[in-house]
């Protein structure tokens, strides 16, 4: 109950009321206390009661987030283009373009001044670092933001601390971003290392296929949440206490959850997590967390005579582009109370596609079949027989407006070693919560007239 409900509350009880009780509004009183029944319902009860109703479902409004009014927000979408290369970046939402174009306008200046400008572009960077950290619940201590999910890792991994001979586990499921980094750390380390997959058809990562690599010489382990092109989500709150029974740290690349459900790191259990925030419908920067106690194995990078205290001072590099970070807090407001509608929306239009691939023989879902949105994203990879992926891709862009890619989507290792596809990877439709169902719909009509 909140404050104003409480008022409200308050006012039913007053002892100045008179008049007549409606027999369900005594029933109802009942059930809520029994101060209520003690003394009968008056009009002006009754008026109250209905303001708190009114009250109540102003509040739900405003914390729903209204999935058919979501198109609207985006300037790009009001143009003839449909965008299904969402997992390769979404657009950008109105409100996000506005406020960067206001700061570059008004208070594009160096940061850390004391003069009028100075202090409001502090502010506004200080929020957008503020408003990430508690988006995806972290401390502000423990988040840097910079250029790309690529960057970060790579900074991270330039600064890790372990000790030679150590032992890490990478999986092969990955976008690149979430290996080479740990190849460069394994190499200026001298760590070994230890290759993790799931093999057809179960194609998943778990906690009871990594127990068996597990021991207590690994110190790392990296995996992706959510694989850019299998798109199956991976219970990585299961993986990270596997992880921390022996000991060892968890990093995870989140790009490929995050524009589809709401990141909690400490839910989540882990002790890295990056993501792009260009796919999460805002400008081209990334965030990486690292939990206070993980930050111990984090050696500082920053100048000698800089404070080293937050991951920021430690891998921040002086680079996050401002007008980027203070945009954050755009983003985040747009999402507040989404997190329901999102998989709602998403699961339906998973499953049209889902449904016309697997109705055809011909035709081979990389990945998962479900439509559970407890078990996928609406990222959607597959292969069909007698046509390249690439054709499908040059096919559909000659008859439509339909915008989708065929490619091994720099997830090389999955592509070539685990599912041994040929070098065209896979086509892949990658949808988000602003795509509709027609545009599903006609993406099959597009589908059927291409495919042999
Ligand atoms: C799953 C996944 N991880 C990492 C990346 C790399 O992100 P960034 O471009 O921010 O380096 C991508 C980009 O497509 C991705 O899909």
């Amino acid at each position: 109950m909140n404050r104003l409900e409480v008022w409200w509350r308050h006012l039913w009880i007053a002892p100045s009321f008179s008049g007549p009780t409606p027999r369900n509004q005594l029933t109802k009183s009942r059930k809520d206390t029994t101060v209520y029944a003690l003394r009968p319902a008056t009009h002006t009860d009754i008026f109250v009661s209905q303001a708190l109703k009114l009250y109540t479902s102003i509040n739900k409004m405003a914390t729903t987030f209204d999935i058919s009014k979501a198109r609207e927000q985006f300037p790009a979408l009001q143009q003839g283009q449909v965008f299904l290369d969402n997992a390769g970046g979404s657009q950008a939402l109105g409100s996000v373009i506005d406020s960067i174009t206001e700061y570059l306008r008004k208070t594009n200046v160096q940061l850390g001044a004391s003069y009028h400008t100075g202090t409001q572009s502090n502010t506004k960077y200080e929020d957008g670092y503020q408003a990430a950290a508690k988006y995806i619940n972290a401390g502000r201590d423990e988040i840097v933001l910079g250029a790309s999910t690529t960057q970060l890792f790579m900074n991270l991994s330039s600064a890790m601390i372990l000790n030679e001979g150590d032992e890490i586990i990478l999986s092969k499921m990955e976008h690149e971003t979430n290996v080479k980094p740990w190849l460069f750390m394994a190499e200026r380390l001298k760590l070994k290392v230890t290759w993790w997959h799931s093999d057809k058809p179960e194609l998943k990562l778990t906690a009871e296929n990594l127990k068996p690599l597990l021991s207590p010489k690994v110190k790392f382990v990296a995996c992706t949440h959510v694989s850019n092109i299998l798109g199956s989500i991976h219970d990585v709150r299961s993986i990270a206490d596997a992880v921390h029974e022996v000991g060892a740290l968890f990093c995870v690349d989140g790009v490929s959850f995050a524009p589809h459900r709401r990141v909690d790191v400490k839910a989540f259990g882990v002790d890295f997590y990056a993501f792009s925030w260009y796919k999460v419908y805002g400008p081209h920067i990334a965030v990486l967390y690292a939990s206070n106690s993980a930050q111990e194995y984090v050696k500082p990078m920053a100048h000698f005579f800089n404070p080293t205290k937050t991951l920021e001072d430690k891998l921040g590099f002086a680079a996050s582009n401002y007008e980027g970070v203070q945009a954050i807090p755009e983003i985040v407001k747009y999402l507040e109370g989404s997190d329901e509608a999102i998989t709602e929306h998403e699961g339906k239009l998973q499953k049209i596609l889902l449904d016309f691939l697997k109705s055809r023989d011909d035709i081979t879902v990389i990945g998962t079949t479900s439509a559970d949105s407890k078990e996928r994203v609406p990222t959607i990879s597959f292969v069909v027989d007698g046509i390249s992926p690439k054709q499908i891709v040059v096919e559909a862009e000659k008859i439509s407006n339909y915008g989708f890619r065929w490619g091994h989507f720099y997830s090389k290792r999955l592509c070539d070693e685990v599912l041994q596809l040929g070098s065209e990877g896979v086509t892949r439709v990658s949808m988000v919560h602003y795509n509709t169902e027609d545009e599903i719909h006609g993406l099959v009509d597009v589908l059927k007239k291409v495919l042999p």
